[in-house]
């Protein structure tokens, strides 16, 4: 019988790549607790119908995305396509929206049946965010500083730029949208054959469009800012003055207007060119009508989630892993003879007791010295410690560098934990 393969555009994580994941979960966690930020877990499956009324029904993701089936009692479920509505699902149900500002953020795998490529899986994780019960450009402005802030501690700062715009009240878009069908709608034939379709479904969708005479012909079409309501622009004008104080550079792209339904007001997204197409590794915006759309009282909020694939593509490829960020062993430990190896794993134990944030590897699986010394060598551990017949006679232990290229030497016990802080790097990053 043949092999199983995992699913296309469903991708293992492995041992040489979970270090870097774990960098990035421990450094994002770091800052989202510094701003107030407290993290929830959510079901991976919830009702389909959860996904219709929030995303919207003629979204790319409702419409041809879902991993949606049927269980066993016959009702309707969907792995999540992303963590939003989930997420407002849950705080609704469990009371935490009532009278109170709440900060919230998650992390894990979403699910959305696109076609894979480099940075567009099908099974992808995000890390969201999401803050309610704030309806002041205050806010959407801490939630971009506070993303520019993990830009900065991951060094991506140089690499990534902000582009925002607002879309509005649901009144000002249903006016733009007429505006922009007729004139669109003399074009009509001209138009790739997405937009086409997109003129009947989702017509503001089409000034997200790729192909370049759509774009051409979209140069004299009506934009979206000359219809917004005197709230939007205001609050618009207050981000922008927030952020120009703040020093945080921004590009307004008046055709930015995201894929999901229920945004209005600020949307965002931080964009890079190291990934080619796809690009946007962090994205998000206001969404004021959702929580009642859903059933909870008026409640307002902003979010964002950021693709981690993306993030971690892109301090691979531009080699921005501290070197401290690694899963090596910090010391080998091994015996020789039944009584040597006895007293190995004895004094791992106390060394585990004396330094509980290092890699102790006791020698298991016999072999002679010299296959002993190779597989501590292969272990990364930067010092062998050697427990011999004249070790366990003396009460000593033998420590050789690894990696330093330092003289072995002999020590006493009462020496020992002393000289190993000596030779031992600060405690990695992966484990602190
Ligand atoms: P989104 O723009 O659909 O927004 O996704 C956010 C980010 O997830 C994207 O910018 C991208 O980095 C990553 N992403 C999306 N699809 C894929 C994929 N197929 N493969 C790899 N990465 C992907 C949302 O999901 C909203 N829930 C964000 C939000 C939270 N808005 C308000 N609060």
């Amino acid at each position: 019988m043949g092999k199983i393969n995992a699913i296309r555009g469903m991708n293992d994580i492995l041992p040489d790549q979970s270090p870097t994941w774990q960098y990035l979960e421990r450094t994002t966690a770091r800052i989202l607790h510094g701003y107030g930020y407290h993290e929830i877990r959510m079901p991976v499956v919830e009702q389909t119908d959860l996904f219709k009324r929030s995303i919207g029904e003629v979204t790319d993701i409702v419409e041809k995305e879902m991993y949606t089936f049927e269980d066993r009692n016959g009702d309707s479920l969907t792995l999540r396509p992303e963590g939003t509505a989930g997420c407002v699902r849950a705080a609704e149900q469990h009371g935490l929206l009532y009278n109170q500002v709440r900060k919230l953020w998650y992390t894990g795998p979403m699910f959305r049946h696109e076609r894979p490529q480099k940075g567009r899986y099908r099974q992808f994780h995000q890390i969201g965010v999401e803050c309610f019960g704030l309806s002041g450009p205050d806010i959407d402005a801490e939630v971009l500083l506070m993303t520019a802030r993990l830009w900065k501690a991951l060094g991506l700062t140089p690499h990534v730029r902000l582009e925002i715009n607002s879309i509005g009240t649901p009144e000002a878009r249903r006016a733009y949208r007429e505006a922009l069908v007729a004139y669109l709608s003399d074009y009509r034939d001209e138009l790739d054959d997405d937009s086409q379709r997109r003129l009947e479904t989702n017509p503001l969708r089409i000034l997200d469009s790729k192909a370049q005479h759509t774009q051409a012909l979209l140069k004299d079409a009506p934009v979206l800012a000359d219809y917004l309501d005197d709230e939007s622009r205001d609050h618009f004008d207050g981000l922008c003055r927030r952020l120009d104080a703040a020093g945080l550079e921004y590009a307004v792209n008046p055709g930015l207007v995201r894929g999901l339904d229920y945004y209005g007001k600020t949307v965002f997204e931080w964009v890079t060119d190291s990934l080619g197409a796809q690009g946007t590794v962090c994205a998000g915006g206001r969404y004021d009508g959702l929580v009642s759309q859903l059933g909870g009282k008026p409640t307002p909020a902003v979010g964002f989630a950021m693709g981690m694939e993306r993030l971690v593509l892109m301090l691979e490829s531009l080699d921005l892993i501290p070197d401290s960020v690694n899963d090596r062993a910090d010391l080998y430990v091994l015996g020789m003879g039944e009584a040597g190896e006895a007293e190995a794993a004895r004094l791992s134990e106390h060394l585990r007791d004396a330094m509980p944030d290092r890699m102790i590897l006791t020698h298991c699986g016999g072999g002679g010295f010299k296959s002993r010394m190779k597989k501590a060598d292969r272990s990364g551990a930067a010092v062998a410690l050697i427990l011999g017949e004249d070790e366990l006679s003396g009460d000593t232990v033998t420590l050789k560098p690894l990696r330093s290229g330092e003289e072995q030497r002999t020590v006493s016990r009462s020496e020992l934990t002393e000289t190993l802080a000596g030779l031992l790097s600060p405690v990695s990053e992966s484990t602190a």
